[in-house]
């Protein structure tokens, strides 16, 4: 895919009990890019992916997806909301096709398409599982699922593995760096995890405590695939330390 630019510029937002949440966020995406955002909690992370999905209008600066405003035009992007909002009444399929519903998309090419994509995921044999009969891996990689088969250009993804364990995550980043470069759309990922953030990310935005800014952008020249040994190497420690200092000053600056 050719389109998926984000850009974000002077972006600012003070929620309506006063409390200032974001404040000069400038941040670009290009196609096919993959970013992640760190930063301590409260400092405004999920915000700014909820600006950026149409779902929150910024109080402040200008956001777009290819050029186009996406204040109060939610759907300009396929979002993964930090909690799974998976629907406990529908079965795993259902919950599956939402994003080409919304989309009034061919009700069957949508299930069949969504069908071929469940071995994908690991989720072969449960496309008419309930949501509570799936483990917590499996009802991420649903609701990640989902998110893949809205059909757009830009993939938010908030903390998508944020309430697994340790084990299950790293098998979990390695699949999605899998998926992900099969069709290599824009992602910005958000997540709270400076390793995971390495594996998975052209470049790493962190964040300073709230009202949050970013204050540092790190490249990630490695190669992929990126095993998971692959942290122990020395230019992946250099990236992390570095990483880890800034969320330490950033952190120093808001307190
Ligand atoms: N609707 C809201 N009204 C007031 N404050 C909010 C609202 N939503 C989030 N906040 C506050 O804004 C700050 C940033 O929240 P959030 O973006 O969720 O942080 P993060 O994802 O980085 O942990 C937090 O202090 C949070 O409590
Ligand atoms: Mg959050």
């Amino acid at each position: 895919m050719s389109d998926g630019h984000i850009a974000l510029a002077g972006l600012g937002h003070r929620f309506d009990n006063g409390l200032v949440a974001l404040r000069e966020v400038d941040l670009a995406v290009a196609p096919g890019e993959f970013v992640s955002i760190v930063g301590p909690s409260g400092c405004g992370k999920s915000t700014i992916l909820r600006i950026l999905a149409g779902v929150l209008a910024p109080s402040a600066g200008q956001v777009s997806i290819d050029g186009v405003d996406v204040r109060g035009r939610p759907g300009s992007a396929a979002y993964m909301a930090q909690k799974d909002l998976l629907l406990p009444w529908r079965r795993a399929i259902d919950n599956a096709v939402l994003g080409s519903e919304l989309d009034r998309t061919d009700e069957a090419a949508a299930r069949e398409r969504a069908l071929a994509w469940f071995e994908r995921f690991g989720l072969a044999g449960f496309e008419r599982a309930w949501p509570h009969e799936l483990s917590g891996g499996m009802r991420q990689r649903l609701a990640l699922l989902r998110t893949f088969l809205f059909r757009r250009d830009v993939l938010l993804l908030d903390e998508p593995f944020g309430a697994l364990d340790a084990i299950t995550r790293q098998d979990m980043v390695t699949w999605l760096a899998e998926v992900w470069a099969a069709d290599r759309r824009t992602a910005l990922l958000v997540t709270h995890d400076v390793e995971e953030a390495l594996l998975l990310s052209d470049r790493v935005e962190v964040m300073s405590g709230r009202p949050g800014t970013i204050i540092d952008s790190v490249a990630v020249p490695l190669e992929r695939p990126r095993p998971a040994e692959l942290v122990t190497e020395p230019e992946f420690v250099a990236l992390r330390a570095r990483i880890l200092r800034s969320l330490r000053s950033g952190h120093a600056l808001a307190h």
